[in-house]
């Protein structure tokens, strides 16, 4: 497994972590499939191979995220660092330090390492969620402050408002087809020493290799995810058949080679989502091997050439939700 330090703040975190959301989330198919025991147990396989970095969140399944994490880092707190977020609609002072004390609550600790600002809120000044913010690393609740989907604009904006505090990290959606982060954010965040935390490191599961025309995701995340929509996915079976071609030649799989190429090119942090042990066993080990500079080389020209379409008409989008 490799370590980086969390922002500049020498805590030690794996490179691949691992991300909840679809945890108790029947969006992503929860029971139907997967279930609770299988959560528990891929936070622990995953943590038995050296990741220590679990992403949960307050809105995940409703609360049920955060409890089944608690419940499956029980023995294991000292190990592990997890990070869970706030929801945009708490983000006033008071609503900050309940739903933290509501947070703390469900996981069954007693400080959240990293408490991250799930997404920016228009209306509610920044100063004052981080007033309270601050409040809590005093109160021993959180140790460190993370922000998530925040631009450039924003994260900045969001660090002046703290007085005695940094922000240790963004979360932000970056995979090899979705790389909007490397324009600004990632050279601001390696010059400032912030954490870049990838969300959807696997397209949502598309660079797993196993979807195709033939094979389409019904659940609502991914019929809502434009990079499912056929004429996406047609465009991008050449990356994937690449994915494949390389994986083989080292014995990984396509995923294991996107997230390896994602943590080894920048020193930012993936966070897969999963829904068994197995899935949390192979992307715990996609980080054991070093892909060769001739095959980041073929990756990165492959990916630079993808043209896909960004986004859904309004239409699309309801009649993909109603038809699937
Ligand atoms: N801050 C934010 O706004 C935000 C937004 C999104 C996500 N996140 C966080 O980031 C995490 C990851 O993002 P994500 O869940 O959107 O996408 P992702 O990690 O790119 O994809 C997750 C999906 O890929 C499939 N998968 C994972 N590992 C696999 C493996 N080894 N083999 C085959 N399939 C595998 C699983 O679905 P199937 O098996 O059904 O294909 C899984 O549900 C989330 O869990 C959450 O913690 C944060």
């Amino acid at each position: 497994m490799l370590y980086t330090s969390l922002g500049n703040t020498g805590l030690k975190i794996s490179q691949i972590g691992i991300g909840t959301w679809q945890f108790g989330d029947r969006w992503w198919g929860w029971e139907r499939g997967y279930g609770e025991e299988d959560a528990v147990n891929a936070v622990r396989k995953a943590v038995e191979l050296g990741v220590n970095f679990i992403d949960t969140a307050e809105i995940y399944g409703g609360g049920l995220s955060e409890r089944i994490v608690g419940k499956a880092v029980r023995e294991l707190r000292e190990q592990v660092v997890i990070a869970t977020k706030i929801w945009p609609t708490h983000s006033t002072y008071n609503g900050v330090i309940k739903a933290c004390e509501r947070s703390l609550r469900r996981l069954g600790i007693k400080y959240i390492d990293l408490y991250q600002i799930h997404w920016p809120n228009p209306i509610i000044p920044i100063s004052q969620t981080m007033k309270a913010m601050e409040y809590l690393v005093k109160q021993g609740k959180i140790s460190y402050i993370g922000v998530s989907n925040f631009s450039l604009k924003q994260l900045v904006k969001a660090q002046e408002c703290l007085k005695n505090e940094q922000i240790v990290s963004n979360q932000v959606k970056y995979n090899m087809i979705e790389r909007d982060a490397e324009k600004e954010l990632l050279p601001y965040a390696e010059k400032e020493r912030i954490t870049i935390i990838a969300y959807s490191p696997l397209a949502q599961g598309l660079l797993t290799g196993k979807y195709n025309l033939d094979n389409i995701p019904k659940d609502v995340v991914r019929r809502l995810n434009i990079l499912f929509d056929k004429p996406n996915l047609e465009a991008l079976q050449n990356l994937i058949q690449l994915l494949k071609e390389v994986g083989s030649k080292y014995g990984k799989t396509p995923g294991q080679v996107a997230l390896n190429w994602l943590i080894k090119r920048r020193e930012v942090i993936a966070i897969p989502g999963v829904k068994n042990p197995i899935q949390a066993e192979q992307n715990a080990r996609a980080g054991d091997f070093r892909l060769n500079e001739e095959d980041i080389k073929i990756l990165t020209e492959a990916v630079e050439g993808i043209r896909i379409n960004k986004r859904f008409s309004k239409l699309k989008m309801v009649k993909r939700l109603i038809t699937g």
